[in-house]
């Protein structure tokens, strides 16, 4: 990208200069989706912090008009790593996930504490919505992901886990983690839905279920272990129901949202 061109697109040294970090990081990635044959627009609800009075057709990031031969991208983005026609849940750890090692290192310590198979299955896929899809309510949405594919415990277990990640349990040696405090501060409470959804969760004959996947939600791991998605691979095959059509592509509850991930930047 030539950079006088872009210094230029955004109004000129003295604009650049007065950016923040995070507006110049989002200015070139417009320009970078300006290069393309096709607009990539973010959501609306990303760019406008809802506040912005909507403009009509948006192009990427507000204000600059579309391009005469240019079209909004409605289908596989460039920049990503192409999906198969059928994808699996390793093709979406592979292509799509990022951070997957908070995940895999959680189910191996789930393994080596020698946890039930739909227990380490769950710790496996316990923040995958947050690897892929949408961190807010991650324990919510990761749940839906997965229902029409796991025992019903698992995604029970994987919705549940979130309230619980927040609540102490001296019976079973479970605090409020370290590192809430220090990625959230001292003085954060969590909403209402958490402590009521904590004590729906405290009282169901699966509250173990869930209560493992925090005991066993690791932040800090060695990073000389290597964990594999193929350490599981005969645990998913077991437990995880893989559709004939390929996650994304089945007709299922959640369906639209394997989607998504495949193509997390169509305009509609
Ligand atoms: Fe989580
Ligand atoms: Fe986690």
């Amino acid at each position: 990208m030539d950079r006088r061109a872009f210094i230029a697109s955004v109004g000129g040294a003295a604009a650049f200069a007065a950016m923040n970090a995070n507006q110049k990081a989002d200015a070139l990635e417009a320009a970078m989706a300006q290069e393309l044959e096709q607009v990539v627009v973010k959501s609306h609800l990303f760019t406008t912090f809802g506040k912005e009075p909507q403009e009509w057709p948006r192009s990427p990031y507000g204000r600059q008009p579309l391009g005469k031969n240019q079209v909004f991208l409605m289908g596989h983005d460039p920049r990503l790593p192409l999906m198969s026609e059928k994808p699996t849940l390793a093709e979406f750890f592979e292509k799509r996930f990022t951070v997957t090692a908070h995940v895999l290192q959680s189910a191996r310590l789930a393994k080596m504490n020698g946890l039930s198979e739909k227990t380490v299955l769950a710790c496996l896929l316990h923040d995958i919505s947050v690897c892929g899809f949408i961190s807010a309510d991650h324990g919510y949405f990761g749940a839906q992901l997965v229902a029409p594919y796991v025992d019903e415990e698992v995604s029970w277990a994987i919705k549940y886990h979130q309230a619980l990640r927040f609540i102490p349990d001296e019976s079973v040696g479970y605090a409020y983690p370290e590192t809430y405090v220090r990625f959230f501060g001292e003085d954060y409470k969590p909403e209402p839905y958490i402590y009521r959804d904590a004590e729906i969760a405290k009282n169901h004959k699966w509250y173990m279920t869930a209560r493992q996947i925090t005991l066993n939600d690791l932040y800090s791991f060695d990073p000389n272990v290597k964990v594999e998605l193929e350490d599981f691979a005969d645990i998913i095959d077991r437990h995880f129901k893989q559709p004939e059509e390929g996650l994304g592509y089945d007709d299922t509850p959640s369906t639209h949202m394997w989607r998504a991930m495949i193509f997390p930047n169509k305009f509609l």
